[in-house]
This record gives structure tokens, C-alpha cells and sequence, in this order.
């Protein structure tokens, strides 16, 4: 079996699945490449096009994170190969921790608190109870699902949103247009955490974020294109004046790294991570890609990623 990987981490990556699969031979994708040709898998994450177009015997293209929007945009992806993708294998957990420091920035005021410290200003601010403080996640795949457990074991009551209908313990499941809609209208922050596709981007358009109430909230640690980064500023006010929603909190965009003179760097309601919400975890990752070179080779039923739908 010959496997090429294509990560920043390639030689950890190399190192485990060498490990685990002695008889495989696995190379990074700088190896010459007439060493490369003719490989069964490629283990990938923001593959080169070359790499893609180059190959003629793939059985399996592994994604080595949750999101397939940059491998499905290579226009030298082989359509006819199948791609799996890393599916929670610790990144649920990682993402639960992000979006619940989001939530708990604004339900406690915390964005309030740093705007105060530079007047010296010792205001504290009411904390109402968990039950007035919805929580929103658009995408409840299984990252999505993990958030919003987290979040409901935190206290929050949690809507979620879905293409298709879904039934979650203790989240209230909507879906379709008019349930997003419905959604909006009831949470104080909502948090996207859907496939970036062309059902969703712009998602969270200025129609959609006028909806949610005023002093709402946005966590986004999913895709840049989920959010009309334009109409979100608008919405966010002026520096001075605060409009309709209070602040976000951003670990994606639409162009990453984010450019310097981006103007929601210097807005003053919105907090930037530079996409670190869920780095994928090597141990719990290199298991599941291994359990999936396992059953493609035995020929067993794989949840394959569907192109048409984006995820
Ligand atoms: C990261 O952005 C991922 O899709 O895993």
C-alpha cells in the first residue's frame, strides 16, 4: 500500500502511519515524483492541485480535517475517487471549548469588563439566569453536535439548525429556511459551525442578523464564507456607536490569514483568533485515518463525503 501525505505535519503523520501500517509505504509529498505516482491514498490537508492530478490508482483520498470546501474547490480533484473526512476525532471537544468561552465572554460581560478597564471604570454588569441566554448553532454535524451538548451541560438552553431534520437530546432541532428564521429570532448568540457550500454561504447575511435580537452575539469557528463579513461590521455599529448586535467573536474569514488593514481587526466589539478553534489532534486523528485505510482495503462500507452536498 503506498500512502502520501500532505499536511504542516507531515512528518508526524508519516511516523504514525509508518508505524501502524509496517508493510505500507508512506511518503510526505515533497518525495520525488516518480516516487509518488501511482500511490492508493492520499492522506491530504489543502492538497497542492498537482498532487491531485497526478495520480492514476487512488483508491481513497483521506481529508485530514472536518471542512472538504478547499479539496472539493481543486478543479484537479479526481472526481471519481472517494474522500473521507476526519469526523469529530477530537475536535468536537476542542470546539466545545471555544464556543463556550464565547458564550460565557458575552453572558458574563466580559466584553463589557475589557472596554471599562482602560477608564479605570468598576462597573459590574447584572447576570441574568442561563434560561434567558439561548444559544444558536448553525450545524449540527458532529462537531455541531458536540457543541451544543457542551453547551447544554453548561446550563444554556440550546437551539440547533440543520439542512435536514435532526432529533438531539435536550437541543431543539429546527431546520429549513423558515426554522433558521425562527431560530434567529429567539437566541442571544448564535454560533456557525456549517460546511462552507454554496447552501451556505452568506448564511448570516444582513436580512439574517437583523433577526436576531438586539445585543445578539456571533461566534463563528466554522467557515469565513458562512458570514457577510460586510454586513456583520454594519450590523456591529460604528467604533463608537453600538448597533444592533454587541460584539463576535472570529477564528475563520473569508480570506485567511485575515489582511492587516481588514477593518474588523480594529473593531473595538470584535475578537480575533487566527483559525485555532479545533487543530485537528494527531492521536485521536491518526486513529481514525487508520481505521479508514483498514476498511477501504477490506472493502467495508465507508461514510464517504457526498461533493454534491459539500461535506
Ligand atoms: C479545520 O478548519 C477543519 O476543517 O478541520
Amino acid at each position: 500500500m503506498k500512502i502520501v501525505v500532505h499536511t504542516d505535519q507531515a512528518d508526524q503523520w508519516q511516523a504514525a502511519l509508518s508505524e501502524a501500517l509496517p508493510e505500507a509505504t508512506v511518503l510526505k509529498s515533497d518525495a520525488p515524483a516518480q516516487e509518488r505516482q501511482g500511490a492508493d491514498y492520499l492522506a491530504v490537508w489543502k492538497a497542492p492541485g498537482h498532487l491531485l492530478a497526478e495520480q492514476r490508482a487512488l483508491k481513497g483520498i483521506i481529508n485530514l480535517g472536518a471542512g472538504v470546501d478547499h479539496l472539493l474547490a481543486s478543479p484537479e480533484r479526481p472526481a471519481d475517487v472517494p474522500i473521507v473526512k476526519l469526523r469529530d476525532a477530537g475536535m468536537g471537544e476542542l470546539m466545545a471549548d471555544y464556543v463556550l468561552y464565547g458564550v460565557l465572554h458575552f453572558y458574563r460581560s466580559m466584553d463589557r469588563y475589557s472596554a471599562q478597564q482602560p477608564g479605570a471604570q468598576w462597573q459590574p454588569h447584572e447576570v441574568v439566569e442561563k434560561a434567558q441566554w439561548p444559544v444558536g448553532v448553525l450545524g449540527l454535524g458532529a462537531i455541531g453536535q458536540a457543541v451544543a451538548s457542551a453547551l447544554d451541560q453548561a446550563g444554556f438552553p440550546v437551539l440547533g439548525w440543520s439542512r435536514s431534520p435532526k432529533t438531539l437530546k435536550n437541543v431543539r432541532c429546527l431546520h429549513g429556511e423558515a426554522g433558521l428564521d425562527e431560530l434567529l429570532g429567539q437566541v442571544q448568540s448564535v454560533v456557525t459551525i456549517l460546511p462552507d457550500t454554496p447552501a451556505t454561504r452568506h448564511i448570516l447575511n444582513a436580512e439574517r442578523l437583523a433577526r436576531l435580537p438586539k445585543g445578539g452575539s456571533v461566534i463563528n469557528p466554522g467557515r469565513g464564507g458562512l458570514i457577510d463579513e460586510d454586513a456583520l461590521l454594519e450590523a456591529l455599529g460604528s467604533g463608537e456607536q453600538e448597533g444592533h448586535l454587541r460584539g463576535a467573536l472570529l477564528d475563520v474569514f473569508s480570506e485567511e490569514p485575515l489582511p492587516a488593514a481588514h477593518p474588523l481587526w480594529q473593531h473595538p466589539r470584535v475578537l480575533i483568533t487566527p483559525h485555532m478553534a479545533a487543530p485537528t489532534p494527531l492521536a485521536d486523528a491518526i486513529d481514525q485515518v487508520i481505521s479508514y485505510l483498514h476498511a477501504f482495503e477490506a472493502g467495508d462500507a465507508i461514510a464517504t463525503v457526498n461533493p454534491s452536498d459539500g461535506y
